[in-house]
């Protein structure tokens, strides 16, 4: 594997779909520093681990980021993809291009619709903010952002430049089991009892360009003996 990757174990601990944040975790260090918990229970990532994961892959405003294809695969409401929006349209000016050259720089997976919603909305505001008009502005958003499972749609996605985010903590067990069968037969790592976070990983690492950078936050713990035999490590 050439492209680089970073993975940052932020203590999260699994608490069903969409994870949680652990007693174990919080005893261990600092993870309330990393994740911030909403109503519902689902986790999002704190606003300084999403830019210390963006600076690490390089999704900087001087960079000509409209010219990188930008992944990630499950957005929840827009904890990373709303500062990857701020730091696209940041960087647009200085490398002489406008909106209309946004189009294919970002995709974001959720499977959750109300999330989804709720993350186009977000972008839709970015963009507004910066200057779009209402209907460029909803074109936009409502590209960059799927309802869907990703790890059934990357296989066929787009190869990217970047994939970066927080994925979901979800116990095989807890997987329905026609949707685990699916998984498996797309992702060798995903073996014996894990967690589908373990499919993110190889998912998001498969997507790349040669030379790409993946990053992700992950829960405590890291992988099991098999899982790994199969990672190769
Ligand atoms: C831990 S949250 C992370 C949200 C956001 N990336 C962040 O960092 O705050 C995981 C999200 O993954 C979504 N999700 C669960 N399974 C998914 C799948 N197979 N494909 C895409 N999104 C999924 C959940 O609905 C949830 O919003």
């Amino acid at each position: 594997m050439t492209a680089s990757q970073a993975h940052l174990d932020l203590g999260i601990d699994v608490a069903g779909p969409g994870g949680g944040i652990s007693a174990a975790g919080l005893a261990k260090g600092s993870p309330r520093l990393a994740a911030a918990r909403d109503p519902k229970g689902v986790v999002y990532t704190r606003p300084w681990v999403v830019d210390l994961i963006l600076d690490l892959v390089g999704y900087r405003p001087d960079e000509d980021l409209a010219a990188r294809y930008a992944v990630e695969p499950s957005a929840g409401e827009g904890a990373f993809l709303v500062p990857m929006i701020r730091r696209l349209l940041a960087s647009l000016t200085a490398h002489g291009r406008g909106l209309s050259d946004l189009r294919g720089s970002i995709c974001a997976y959720e499977l959750d619709a109300d999330s989804a919603a709720r993350a186009v909305e977000l972008a839709e505001r970015e963009l507004r903010k910066y200057g779009a008009s209402g209907r460029q502005a909803r074109d936009l958003a409502e590209g960059w952002v799927s309802i869907g499972d990703y790890l059934l749609a990357s296989p066929t996605g787009r190869r990217a430049d970047i994939v970066v985010g927080n994925p979901p903590y979800i116990r095989y067990d807890d997987v329905p089991g026609e949707a685990l069968a699916a998984y498996r037969r797309r992702y060798p790592t995903m073996v014996g009892r894990g967690d589908i976070y373990v499919g993110f990983i190889e998912a998001g690492l498969r997507q790349l360009t040669e030379g790409g950078s993946w990053a992700s936050s992950a829960r405590t713990g890291g992988c099991g003996r098999r899982t790994a035999r199969s990672c190769g490590a």
